[in-house]
């Protein structure tokens, strides 16, 4: 069995300087390692430096300390984000965002095509096509920023609060169908939220972050079985002791 981690951070330090010259201590000594195929989940405040982590990890910015490996090196070919907020092209079509990063990658139109309609239906996008992000639902716009993200077959998903901003019932529908995909195609997942009830439900391991500059406070094992009974007793054990955890 392949024990090397799919993600190792270590002594993960960063500090912003603004534009007037202030220093902004972001992250502090983070180290962790993620394990192929693992759900894991960065939890903490606003402001903890959740997001900033999660850019150092898609190689979107450059940690002024510390070391980043991932099992195919230093930077990783297979890995896509989905972004906090909608972040998709206005200017561009449900299946011209969804083709995006795979045009990038110079795939065949005739491949691109393929791939690109497989990811619409998965989503529950199939008729919205030629549909602009205007027209669109906030939860089907993020069905569009997480079909663009799964059309690169990713080994490595980023997720940054991706159903944060959707209504609850929405939420639940996406985190259902993420959590039906994952049990499918193991990619590994490294999702940031500030919710602990997403957290427990979606999680194998939950890293809780402290308020800025952001540090490890703790590590959680989440080994209830899946799928998850939110209303047991082990669940709320669990939500507890993380709520514990995260200091605001
Ligand atoms: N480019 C930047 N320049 C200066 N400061 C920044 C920059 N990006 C982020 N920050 C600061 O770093 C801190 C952490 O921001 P970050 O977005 O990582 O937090 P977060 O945990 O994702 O918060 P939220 O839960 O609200 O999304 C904040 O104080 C923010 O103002
Ligand atoms: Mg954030």
């Amino acid at each position: 069995m392949n024990n090397q981690p799919a993600i190792a951070v270590k002594n993960l330090s960063h500090t912003f300087v603004t534009e007037d010259g202030k220093h902004v201590e972001v992250l502090k000594d983070v180290s962790f390692t993620v394990r192929p195929g693992e759900f894991f989940t960065i939890l903490g405040p606003s402001g903890c430096g959740k997001s900033t982590l999660l850019r150092v990890l898609a190689g979107m910015i450059k940690p002024n300390h510390g070391e980043l490996l991932f099992s195919d090196g230093k930077t990783s070919e297979r890995l896509a984000m989905i972004f906090q907020s909608f972040a998709i092209f206005p200017w561009l079509t449900v299946y011209e965002n969804v083709e995006f990063g795979l045009k990038m990658q110079n795939v065949s139109i005739h491949d691109r095509r393929e791939t690109v309609h497989e990811h619409i239906k998965e989503m529950g996008l199939t008729g919205f096509e030629h549909a602009y992000p205007k027209d669109l639902s906030g939860g089907m716009r993020q069905r569009v920023g997480i079909a663009r993200a799964l059309a690169l077959n990713p080994k490595i998903l980023l997720m940054d609060e991706a159903f944060s901003s959707l209504d609850a019932f929405t939420a639940e529908r996406l985190r259902k169908d993420l959590l039906a995909l994952w049990s499918k195609d193991r990619m590994t997942i490294v999702m940031v939220t500030h919710l602990v009830d997403e957290a427990v439900e979606m999680s194998d391991r939950v890293l809780v972050m402290t308020p800025r500059p952001g540090m490890v406070e703790a590590t959680i094992d989440v080994s209830l079985s899946r799928p998850r009974d939110k209303r047991s007793k082990d669940f709320f054990a669990l939500v507890d002791r993380a709520n514990e955890l995260v200091k605001i």
